[in-house]
C-alpha cells in the first residue's frame, strides 16, 4: 500500500475509450509509458493502427500482421469455421490445419471482416429537432428518420456500409462507416489440444496455457475492394499491419488493447444488479448445468460425438462459467449495497431537479413490473429452446399458423412442410439413434427444471395436465412421454405426415404432444410477451438516458466512458499480478512449464502433443524464448475488456504487437457491471508462443516470413 502511494503513476485501468476521442486520454497514456500518439492509433487521413484492427465476424476482433492480408484472431473465434471444414476422416479441429500455399487456404462462407473507415460524432444531426417535451414515441420517430438520412448521405457514392449507434443510452450518437470484406479464408489452426488446451476446465481461469489463436487471410478484388469469394480475388493489402515485438514486456509495463468489446452495463441500478445476481444468472446456470452434464457424457463416448457437440458445448459452457464468476464477483464487491448508496446520494442531489428527481423511482418500478416477463424470457431461451425438438416444434408452429390464417394457401403450407421435412431428413441421417437419446435427455431435464421452478406456478394448464394424469409418477415421465410420442422424434411418422402434406392432416400436427406443450407458451410470447418486453426495454433505456445524463451533470469533472456496444475501443493498463485470495498471489506470466505440469494423457483437455513435448525436451524454442530461455505462453494485464475483445491485439508502448487477447480471469468477470482494479485482468496469448507454434511446431515458417518482426 505504502509503496503504491509513492508510485508516481496511477493507472486508470477501467474504461473502454473511443478512438476518435483518444486525444483526451493521450496525456494519461503517455504518462503511463506510451511512446506513440493518439493519432498513431486513430487517424482518418493517414494509415494508423485502426487500419490493422478488424471486427472478425459478428463478435470477435482480428488484426492484420502482413501486407498480404494475413489476419490473427483466437482459435475460439475461428472455431465454428474450423469445425465446418472438419470431418471425422479429415479432422482439422483435432489435428490442426496449415495451408502450405495460398491455393490450399479454405474459404469460409459467411465470415466477414469489417474495417472501420472513419467514425463521426453525429449527435447533433441525429437529435436535430428533438426536444425534452416530445413523447418518447415521437422522439424516436424523429431520431429514426434523421439516422436514415445521415446514413444515406454517408454511403451514397461509395461501397461503404454505415451504422449509427447510441452512446450513454442515447445522450450521444456516433456513426461508423465501414468496409466489409466477404472473402475470408482459413490459413492455419493449431490442433485442439493446443488451441483449446485446458478446454472448459481452464476457460476463464488464470494461470492459463492455451494457444488460443487461428490464422486467416482476407481477399479482395483486384482494386482492393470487398468482393464475394472468387478464385480471381487477390490477398487484400491493408493500409497498415502490426509489427511484432518478440522481446516481450515486463511486469508493470504499459499495454493497450484495441478491439471490439461487445456489451458492458456499468450504469445498472441496484435493482437490476440484484436481478442479475440473484435471479437471472442462477437460473441460467442451473439450466445449463443440466444440459452440460448430458453433452459432456455424450462427448466422452465417441470421437464423432465429440465433434458433433464441440461447438455447441463451447458456447453453452462459456456463458455458464462466466455467470458463476460474475455472481461471485458482484457479491465480493457488495455491488448491490454500493449501488444503493450511490443511488441514495443521487436522489439527495436530485431532490429539487424536476428532470431527475423521480427517475430512479421510475426505474425501480419498471424493473419490478417487468420482472416476471424477464424471467419467462430467460426460461424460453434457456429451457424451452435447449433441445432440438423444441426448435423443430417452433417450425411446426409456424406451419400451423400459416395454415390457420384467413385465406390460407394450401400450396404454401405444403411447401413449408416439405422444407421442414428436408431439414429433418438431414438431421435424422446424422446418427439419429444416438443423438435422439442425448436430445431427449436434455429436453426432459431442462423442461423438468422449468416446470418445478417456474411453470408449476405460472402455467396452470400445464400443472393441471401433469397432476391430473394419474399414470404419471414423476414429472420427468410426463416430458419423456411427450418426446417419445411426438412425430418429430419418429422419422417414419415425420415422413408420413410432412411429405406431400395434406391440409386435412393439420390436426395431426396440432394434436402432437410436443406441439400441444409448446403452442401456449410460444403463443403467449408471440402475441403478448415480446411486445411488452420491447416496450419495457424501450422504457428502461429512456429512463437510463435521463439517469446517466443526471450522473454526468452531478459530477461533471469525472471522466466517463460509454458502455461497450461492439464498436472499436481502446483499453489501457499494465502487466499486473493479482491476489485472488488470502495468501495467494498470481504471477503475470505463464510458460510452457505449466503445460507440462498440467499434462494428463487421461484427460482430453490436457493431452500434450508429442511434437510439442519433443520441442520442450530439447528446449528448442528458436528466437521465441524469453531472456531466461523459457518459452512464454500467456500473460495478464489490467486492461478493461469484455466479450468481443477476443482476438484483439495487445500492444506495447510503441504500438507493436505483444499478444492476442483471449479471455478474462474468473475473479474479474463482474467487470461488465462493476470493475475492480485489484481483481480484473485480461488474459492474452503471448505472441511468442503463437509464432513458436506456427514456426517451430507446425513448420509454417512461410507465414512468419510474411510478418514484420522487430528484432
Ligand atoms: N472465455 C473465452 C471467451 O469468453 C473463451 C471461450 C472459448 N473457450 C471455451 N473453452 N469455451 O470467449
Ligand atoms: N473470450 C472472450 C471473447 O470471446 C473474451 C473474454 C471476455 O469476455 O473478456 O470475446
Amino acid at each position: 500500500m505504502a509503496l503504491s502511494m509513492l508510485m508516481p503513476s496511477v493507472f486508470a485501468d477501467e474504461g473502454m475509450w473511443l478512438p476518435l476521442l483518444l486525444k483526451n486520454k493521450e496525456a494519461d497514456m503517455q504518462k503511463n509509458g506510451m511512446r506513440i500518439s493518439a493519432e498513431d492509433i486513430y487517424n482518418v487521413n493517414n494509415a494508423s493502427l485502426k487500419d490493422a484492427v478488424m471486427l472478425f465476424g459478428t463478435g470477435c476482433t482480428g488484426e492484420f500482421v502482413s501486407e498480404q492480408g494475413l489476419l490473427l484472431t483466437n482459435h475460439h473465434c475461428g472455431y465454428s469455421f474450423i469445425v465446418s471444414h472438419s470431418t471425422v476422416e479429415r479432422d482439422y479441429l483435432t489435428n490442426g490445419f496449415w495451408a502450405k500455399s495460398k491455393e490450399e487456404e479454405l474459404p469460409c462462407k459467411g465470415l466477414t471482416i469489417t474495417r472501420l473507415v472513419y467514425m463521426e460524432d453525429v449527435t447533433a444531426k441525429v437529435l436535430n429537432e428533438v426536444s425534452d417535451n416530445l413523447t418518447e414515441t415521437k422522439r424516436q420517430e424523429i431520431i429514426d428518420a434523421n439516422i436514415k438520412k445521415v446514413i444515406e448521405q454517408a454511403t451514397a457514392n461509395n461501397h461503404y456500409k454505415a451504422i449509427i449507434k447510441p452512446f450513454y443510452y442515447g445522450n450521444q450518437y456516433f456513426m461508423y462507416v465501414n468496409e466489409v470484406f466477404r472473402d475470408v479464408r482459413l490459413v492455419g489452426t493449431p490442433p485442439s489440444n493446443i488451441g483449446k488446451f485446458g478446454g472448459d476446465t481452464d476457460n476463464w481461469m488464470w494461470p492459463r496455457h492455451t494457444g488460443d489463436f487461428s490464422v486467416f487471410r482476407v481477399y479482395a478484388d483486384k482494386d482492393g475492394k470487398p468482393a464475394d469469394y472468387s478464385k480471381d480475388n487477390v490477398p487484400y493489402k491493408p493500409k497498415k499491419h502490426l509489427k511484432i515485438n518478440l522481446k516481450g514486456v515486463n511486469e508493470g509495463e504499459f499495454t493497450f488493447v484495441f478491439g471490439y468489446p461487445g456489451t458492458t452495463k456499468q450504469f445498472l441500478t441496484s435493482d437490476a444488479v440484484n436481478y442479475v445476481q440473484n435471479i437471472e444468472d442462477p437460473t441460467r446456470i442451473k439450466l445449463r448445468t443440466a444440459r452440460l452434464d448430458v453433452y459432456n457424457r455424450a462427448m466422452n463416448e465417441t470421437p464423432a460425438q465429440r465433434l458433433r457437440y464441440a461447438s455447441k458445448v463451447a458456447s453453452v459452457a462459456n456463458g455458464w462459467k462466466k455467470w458463476q464468476g460474475e455472481v461471485r464477483g458482484l457479491k465480493r464487491l457488495n455491488a448491490i449495497e454500493r449501488k444503493q448508496a450511490f443511488e441514495k446520494e443521487f436522489n439527495q442531489w436530485a431532490v429539487n431537479k424536476d428532470k431527475y428527481k423521480n427517475v430512479l423511482a421510475q426505474l425501480e418500478k419498471t424493473y419490478s413490473d417487468m420482472r416476471d416477463l424477464n424471467l419467462s424470457y430467460t426460461y424460453l431461451n434457456e429451457a424451452i429452446f435447449a433441445s432440438d425438438l423444441m426448435i423443430q416444434v417452433r417450425q411446426v408452429a409456424n406451419i400451423i399458423s400459416v395454415a390457420n390464417a384467413e385465406n390460407a394457401d394450401a400450396t404454401e403450407v405444403q411447401a413449408l412442410a416439405e422444407k421442414l421435412y428436408n431439414t429433418l431428413s438431414n438431421y435424422y441421417a446424422k446418427d439419429y439413434v444416438n443423438h435422439r437419446k442425448v436430445d431427449m435427455e436434455i429436453f426432459v431435464k431442462t423442461m423438468t427444471i422449468f416446470y418445478n421452478d417456474y411453470a408449476k406456478d405460472n402455467y396452470p394448464w400445464l400443472k393441471a395436465q401433469i397432476e391430473n394424469d394419474n399414470k404419471i409418477v414423476k414429472v420427468e415421465d410426463y416430458f419423456s412421454n411427450v418426446y417419445e410420442k411426438s412425430f418429430l422424434s419418429n422419422p417414419e411418422k415425420a415422413e408420413k405426415l410432412l411429405k406431400n402434406f395434406k391440409a386435412k392432416n393439420i390436426n395431426k400436427m396440432i394434436n402432437d404432444p410436443a406441439v400441444e406443450l409448446f403452442l401456449p407458451i410460444w403463443g403467449k410470447y408471440l402475441e403478448k410477451d415480446r411486445f411488452e418486453l420491447a416496450a419495457y426495454d424501450y422504457k428502461i433505456d429512456s429512463l437510463y438516458r435521463i439517469y446517466v445524463a443526471g450522473i454526468m451533470e452531478r459530477n461533471p469533472n469525472k471522466e466517463y466512458y460509454p458502455d461497450a456496444n461492439l464498436t472499436l475501443r481502446v483499453a489501457y493498463g499494465n502487466i499486473k499480478t493479482y491476489e485472488p485470495k488470502d495468501a495467494i498471489r498470481y504471477e503475470a506470466f505463464s510458460t510452457i512449464e505449466g503445460i507440462m505440469e498440467k499434462e494428463n494423457p487421461e484427460i482430453y483437455d490436457y493431452v500434450v502433443e508429442p511434437k510439442l513435448k519433443q520441442l520442450y525436451k530439447n528446449k528448442d524454442y528458436g528466437c521465441y524464448a524469453n531472456e531466461k530461455g523459457e518459452l512464454p505462453v500467456a500473460f495478464i494485464a489490467s486492461n478493461h475488456t469484455t466479450g468481443g475483445n477476443s482476438g484483439s491485439p495487445v500492444l506495447d508502448r510503441d504500438g507493436n504487437l505483444i499478444g492476442i487477447n483471449f479471455d478474462r480471469n474468473w475473479e474479474g468477470t463482474m467487470s461488465d457491471i462493476m470493475y475492480d482494479p485489484s481483481q480484473c485482468r485480461n488474459i492474452s496469448l503471448d505472441i511468442r508462443y503463437c509464432l513458436f507454434i506456427i514456426d517451430k511446431f507446425a513448420g509454417a515458417s512461410h507465414l512468419v516470413e510474411e510478418m514484420s518482426i522487430i528484432k
